[in-house]
């Protein structure tokens, strides 16, 4: 989207600034004018600012809104979902809710591979319509960037269709979508007990097809105690980042594996999840620049500890915020209930939480440079919220307070 808009009359402003992951005690510095301003042409931000320096030469022409007072953030980017997938494991939400683990119910033959089977039986239209609408309810909570995995196929085929089908979904949504291939997720059935054999399918057959396709972006992985272990994680990593996609890996969910050292040593772009992450390996993440990305509606959902984001960023790291959405561990995309677990639970302020759903969200999808803040030169993705201070993100507790999405100077959404 590229339009032209003036917003005038926006009661409080309030963006992280810069074009890079903002790190440890950076993250608390926001920027905030009052009685403020943003002049967006050709969907590029190219004024934001005290509402009386508006460069009216620049403006002439260009429709105005009024935000009647109301409080402006940018729009949010939620770096790490899996929203593309069919078929829905209530019963093994209710399980967990019992007392089950994720890992038995995963070990039985439960989990990611019932979530294949549904994927791999649904057809590319199919998925199309379900990712759909699931991305225009992150809109009405203020989304405009949304990171997706694969990881449901887990074969050539199944995998290319739901890449597929973010690219179809980034041409007929407002959203900005960043695909992920997540072939390993987890061993499929057709491979019981040969992981290696996996491992080399995916290298020598997969990557090359997802990379001739050239819809995503970054290559991921569930590094974890019975999926992929460290060393079959960087075998995996290294050949993908051959093939030029950027790094993810599923660290540390479950058992402490080291899975953010080894972000940290082969230069991933994040690692995410973290919740028996060391205190080394969070130095080392903030030492390679890795941004740390803590998923708290899975950790809510799974009912453990949260990831200590409030450690990660007292060591200097860059901590983004995201949903996780997947049919799983989590189902849920709620941007109002990461603002009251980052701020009651995980003892962030709001300048961290705000930052971390923004720059520091864009930031782990290597796009900082254009997104996830309001100032000149960043794309014009903001949200006007029905409240007069950012706030009432967190204040109106588990409540969507937005009011106006605007994707690239064009209205996206209105509640
Ligand atoms: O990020 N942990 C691994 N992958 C997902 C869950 C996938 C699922 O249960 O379907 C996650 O939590
Ligand atoms: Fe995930």
């Amino acid at each position: 989207m590229a339009g032209d808009l003036l917003i005038t009359n926006i009661g409080e402003l309030s963006t992280p600034t810069g074009t890079s992951a903002r790190r440890g005690a950076e993250m608390s510095e926001l920027r905030v004018v009052e009685d403020a301003a943003v002049l967006i042409k050709d969907g590029i931000i190219v004024y934001a600012g005290p509402g009386a320096d508006v460069p009216w030469e620049e403006a002439d022409g260009v429709p105005p809104m009024s935000a009647d007072g109301r409080a402006v953030v940018p729009g949010f980017v939620d770096s790490h979902t899996h929203f593309v997938f069919a078929g829905y494991r209530d019963d093994e939400f209710m399980w967990r809710a019992e007392g089950l683990p994720y890992m038995e119910i995963h070990n039985r033959g439960g989990g990611i591979r019932r979530s294949m089977e549904a994927t791999r039986a649904a057809s590319l239209e199919q998925l199309v319509e379900i990712g759909e609408r699931r991305l225009w309810t992150m809109l009405s909570m203020g989304v405009t960037t949304v990171e997706g995995k694969s990881g449901y196929g887990l074969d050539l085929q199944h995998e290319l269709k739901q890449l597929e089908a973010m690219s179809v979904l980034s041409e007929r949504t407002p959203a900005a979508i960043v695909p992920t291939y997540l072939g390993a997720h987890a061993v499929p059935p057709e491979f019981e007990g040969r992981t290696a054999d996996y491992l080399d399918y995916m290298i020598e057959e997969v990557l090359p097809s997802v990379r001739a396709q050239g819809t995503a972006r970054f290559c991921d992985v569930f590094c974890e105690k019975g999926v992929f272990d460290i060393e079959e994680s960087r075998r995996y990593l290294e050949a993908a980042a051959e093939m030029g996609l950027g790094l993810k890996l599923h660290a540390d969910e479950i058992e402490a594996m080291g899975g953010a050292g080894l972000a940290a040593r082969l230069g991933a772009v994040s690692a995410d999840h973290l919740l028996k992450t060391s205190k080394e390996d969070m130095a080392a993440m903030a030492r390679a620049g890795v941004v740390a990305t803590c998923l708290p509606l899975t950790s809510f959902a799974l009912r453990e500890n949260h990831a200590d984001a409030r450690l990660m960023i007292d060591s200097g790291c860059a901590v983004a915020l995201a949903s996780d959405l997947n049919p799983g561990s989590c189902y849920s995309q709620s941007i109002p209930l990461i603002f009251a677990l980052g701020l009651l639970y995980m003892r962030l302020n709001l300048a961290e939480v705000l930052t971390a759903l923004t720059l520091n969200g864009a930031a782990a999808l290597g796009l900082a440079e254009s997104l996830g803040s309001i100032e000149s030169g960043k794309e014009g993705d903001l949200v006007i919220l029905e409240a007069r201070s950012a706030r009432f993100l967190a204040y109106n507790t588990g409540m969507n307070v937005v009011s106006t999405v605007v994707k690239g100077g064009e209205i996206a959404y209105r509640a």
